[in-house]
């Protein structure tokens, strides 16, 4: 039977792998993911994260032996997350070369060379007993705020601190006003004018980080509403990214990831530096839950969201299921 239009079949491109495979506009590759991993100082063994089934706190053996799996399976990058044993009002462990985070990565440097890329989350959370992202003072009515200024004096030495031990890219996740300039400058003024900065520039304060603050111990309460931002806004988001590309940064990221499809695409469409996207704990743990109760199919999902997220306009993507996906990618889902 004929009918109007039915020269135009848009099924023709969808019958069989090879038509699909020909056409499709948005692929995955291993070089375009980055495995976000933590590691915990004093440990003896890899320790679960329950909420994060399949993710560990490594140590820094285990740590060693996953970068090697990272350069294997080409993937992009291995962005590393500190767990400190003690921690203090400023956070000292961040910038202390003995510190957890700065020996991993000068361990992660020393077995990846160049080969892959080596990230370092640069913010105070994971150093500070109070877990917020900043040092903390007193305001002229008495309330205990994050205080910006004095915070980004600490970003500046933790910098410093990352690209000695072997960074070759630093993440700053803080929020803070006005970070991205005092960075760059002072990675400058240190020698270190090839470290990338990769700014987490759009930044929701987000339910959806609930298992990285059991991955990391947080010691958080409260929230971080008045640094990071509310979900609500997408102009917001425009305004912070140009405040980064101005400040010097090389890479915006948008984060969580699914939930703000809309704020990736925006973001694409602003700026001409590549964009990233970070799948967060949250994202992940939703899917890895109802994998295990049967009720999706995890690698299907998986590859799903982080084509999505692709399709959106991300360059690249923070995701825990990095190595897993190159797996897939290079063999086929299971
Ligand atoms: C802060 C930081 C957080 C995440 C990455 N960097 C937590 C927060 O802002 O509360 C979350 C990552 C995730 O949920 O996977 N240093």
């Amino acid at each position: 039977m004929q009918w109007a239009g039915s020269r135009r079949r848009p099924r023709r491109l969808r019958a069989t792998p090879a038509t699909r495979g020909l056409v499709r506009e948005t692929r995955l590759d291993p070089g375009q993911l980055i495995l976000p991993v933590f590691v915990r100082e004093g440990l003896s063994a890899p320790r679960p994260i329950t909420s994060m089934p399949g993710v560990v706190q490594h140590t820094l053996d285990t740590l060693a032996d996953t970068a090697a799996e990272v350069v294997t399976a080409g993937l992009g990058g291995i962005m590393l997350f500190g767990v400190p044993e003690t921690r203090d009002a400023t956070g000292t462990g961040a910038d202390d070369p003995e510190g957890i985070l700065n020996v991993a990565l000068s361990r992660v440097r020393g077995v990846v060379g160049d080969d892959t890329l080596v990230m370092a989350d640069l913010c105070l959370d994971e150093f500070t007993d109070h877990g917020h992202c900043g040092v903390l003072s007193t305001d002229s009515g008495g309330r205990t705020v994050v205080d910006n200024d004095a915070t980004l004096q600490r970003y500046a030495a933790i910098a410093v601190a990352q690209a000695r031990a072997g960074a070759h890219v630093v993440g700053p996740s803080g929020m803070m006003d006005g970070q991205i300039g005092v960075i760059r400058d002072a990675l400058d003024a240190a020698g270190y004018t090839d470290v990338v900065i990769l700014a987490y520039s759009a930044k929701y304060a987000s339910g959806f980080y609930g298992p990285f603050r059991e991955a990391v111990g947080s010691t958080l309460t409260g929230d971080r509403a008045t640094y990071q931002q509310d979900p609500g806004n997408i102009v917001e988001s425009l305004r912070e990214v140009e405040l980064d590309v101005e400040q010097g940064a090389d890479i915006v990221m948008v984060k969580p990831a699914l939930p703000y499809l809309d704020v990736i695409r925006a973001v694409r469409e602003r700026v001409d530096v590549p964009v990233c996207a970070y799948q967060v704990s949250g994202e992940y743990a939703q899917i890895e839950a109802a994998a295990a109760n049967g009720w999706i199919d995890r690698d299907r999902v998986a590859l799903e969201t982080l084509t999505s997220i692709r399709r959106a306009g991300a360059t690249s993507i923070l995701t825990y299921y990095a190595l897993h996906v190159a797996g897939l990618l290079r063999d086929g889902p299971r």
